[in-house]
């Protein structure tokens, strides 16, 4: 079995973070959540790794992945040139899947439990596809499924504007090589590509079975600032243990499950967990957390955050009451003490502002 992960989209709706990296190595309780991917597709026993990125996104993947050695597995990158759908990632990746069946990951998707047990229950079936639904409240921006009584597929139709059920289609995806034939046989869809649900419906089509998972547990779909911030919160509760490497002086207080990692300062500060402390980082005069994540080498002075998660190498200042806020690498927020209440700004293309 290998494992097929599509990195190729441009995460436009997670801009500006987006301008200078991929969405999918975005951190989420501090970790790149591909790292998250790997880690389940690893646990599933599977070493051998595609990854479809595209040209933008492959320097970014590439830089934060590398060749795959920290899993102990082999990676090989194949470069989607357009975004022609998740489909046509696969057509693209055909040469490298050849006669393998695989496990199919969007390397924006979470899912709780990992992948270990439905790549087990794949391998004792007789079905070309297995595919993870979720019950969700509005399922019109996925995949929508149709099952039987015993968990077939029995039709499926990508972001339908009618839902024939609430069963959402998961990024999670196994399937032997007769998708290969399935998806020579599609077309484009409204949006312009080849829909991978729209492969799936032709394997009903010519009758093959298709069978289905309905997850009880949490699934994240990181598109935008909302779920992103969503997934830290889920990461964080779910994943962190209380660890402190770094110091904490006798002014500070820590609370719950708090990670300070190797070199971070806590001086005269509050941390209340679930909260992330990365490495390097100086915390001073500030409160933070719950559901918080601080990057690398990042300063707080005199601030209090909560909800939020601040990238690598800033500076936040004297800011009272930050919250469910993302902030991009090397930013600075500080509140100067001025005569003047104007705003002060020096901020990059598609940055949001709110005051
Ligand atoms: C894609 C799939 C969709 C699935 C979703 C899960 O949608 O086309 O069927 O439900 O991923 O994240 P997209 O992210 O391309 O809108």
């Amino acid at each position: 079995m290998k494992a097929l992960i599509l990195a190729a989209g441009k995460g436009t709706r997670l801009k500006p973070l987006t301008n200078s990296t991929a969405k999918q190595v975005l951190p989420v309780a501090n970790k790149p959540i591909l790292f998250y991917v790997l880690d389940q597709i690893r646990e599933a026993g599977i070493t051998d790794i595609g990854i479809v990125v595209s040209p933008e996104t492959n320097p970014w993947i590439k830089e934060v992945v590398g060749n795959g050695s920290k899993w102990e597995v082999e990676i090989t990158y194949i470069i989607q040139p357009k975004p022609r759908g998740l489909a046509h990632a696969v057509k693209i990746a055909q040469h490298y899947l050849a006669s393998s069946p695989f496990l199919m990951f969007l390397g924006d998707n979470l899912i709780k439990g990992g992948v270990k047990g439905f790549v087990e229950e794949f391998n004792t079936l007789n079905s070309d596809a297995l595919i993870l639904l979720k019950e969700v409240s509005d399922p019109r921006s996925f995949g929508v499924a149709e099952v039987d009584s015993s968990g077939k597929v029995v039709h499926l139709l990508e972001k339908p504007k009618k839902p024939k059920s609430n069963y959402a289609v998961v990024g999670v995806y196994l399937f032997t090589p007769e998708i290969h034939q399935a998806i020579a046989q599609i077309q484009p869809s409204w949006r312009g590509e080849l829909e991978i649900t729209d492969a799936i419906q032709k394997l009903l089509e010519t009758g093959k079975e298709v069978r289905s998972h309905v997850l009880t547990g949490w699934w994240l779909d990181t598109a935008n600032k909302h779920d992103l911030l969503e997934a830290n919160r889920v990461l964080l509760d779910d994943y962190l243990k209380r660890d402190i490497k770094g110091t904490v002086d006798s002014q500070s207080q820590i609370v719950g499950q708090v990670e300070v990692r190797q070199r971070a300062r806590i001086e005269n500060s509050t941390i209340i967990g679930p909260a992330s402390i990365a490495e390097d980082c100086r915390i001073h005069s500030s409160l933070v957390g719950p559901f918080t994540s601080i990057g690398a080498n990042t300063i707080l002075d005199n601030t209090s955050i909560k909800n939020s998660i601040i990238l690598e190498n800033c500076r936040i200042q004297k800011i009272k009451h930050i919250s469910d806020s993302v902030i991009g690498r090397g930013t600075e927020v500080i509140k100067r003490e001025r005569a003047s209440k104007a705003v002060v700004l020096f901020v990059g293309n598609d940055t949001k502002v709110e005051i």
